[in-house]
């Protein structure tokens, strides 16, 4: 009759645990790696991080650009004359139509907030320009209102609204 001895038992069960933790190990070390290749560099998420935009310096009739992810926004601090016009646009003749007080953050109908980039090609459109009182688009020529809506020339949309919502009267948080 053949017996195991304690000694055997315990070389065994050694070898055994052993092997299951250079397991473990190896596979780790390829874990690591790939978890770490996974996580975005500290530059991409300042690139991606929300901006605050102080309000208070810009002046009635004024657009500012800033930068978020990357894109330009156009930050408009619109008179009231401007409303006015975005507000009596017929929407049957618009290409994208959609009203201006969905363009806006409800009270805050003075700040129009956009991403300014033409929606034909990509081109960077001018404010204060054109034939509506808001933006043109120099590269062929897309007339936009003072809301950014779309309404004459190739492009096909309205300019986008970036995410963003008020922190208090004089701040804004984009992203
Ligand atoms: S890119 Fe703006 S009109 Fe073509």
């Amino acid at each position: 009759m053949t017996t195991v001895s304690a000694t055997e038992h315990t070389r065994r069960d050694f070898l055994y645990i052993a092997t299951g933790a250079v397991g473990a190990v190896g596979a780790a070390a390829v874990l690591v790696p790939l978890v770490t290749q996974m996580n975005p560099d500290a530059s991409t998420i300042a690139a991606g991080a929300p901006i605050e935009v102080d309000l208070a310096p810009i002046t009635e009739g004024q657009v500012i650009k800033v930068f978020w992810r990357g894109k330009p926004i156009f930050v408009g601090h619109r008179t009231k004359k401007e409303i006015d016009e975005a507000r009596k646009a017929d929407l049957s003749k618009l290409k994208d139509p959609q009203a201006d007080q969905k363009r806006v953050k409800e009270g805050k109908d003075q700040w129009l907030v956009l991403v300014g980039i033409c929606t034909h090609l990509g081109c960077i459109p001018l404010a204060h320009a054109g034939k509506y009182d808001g933006f043109f688009c120099p590269c062929h020529g897309s007339q936009y209102d003072s809301s950014g809506r779309i309404v004459e020339g190739p492009a096909p949309y309205n300019l986008p609204l970036p995410p963003y919502e008020f922190l208090s009267d004089t701040k804004i948080r984009i992203g």
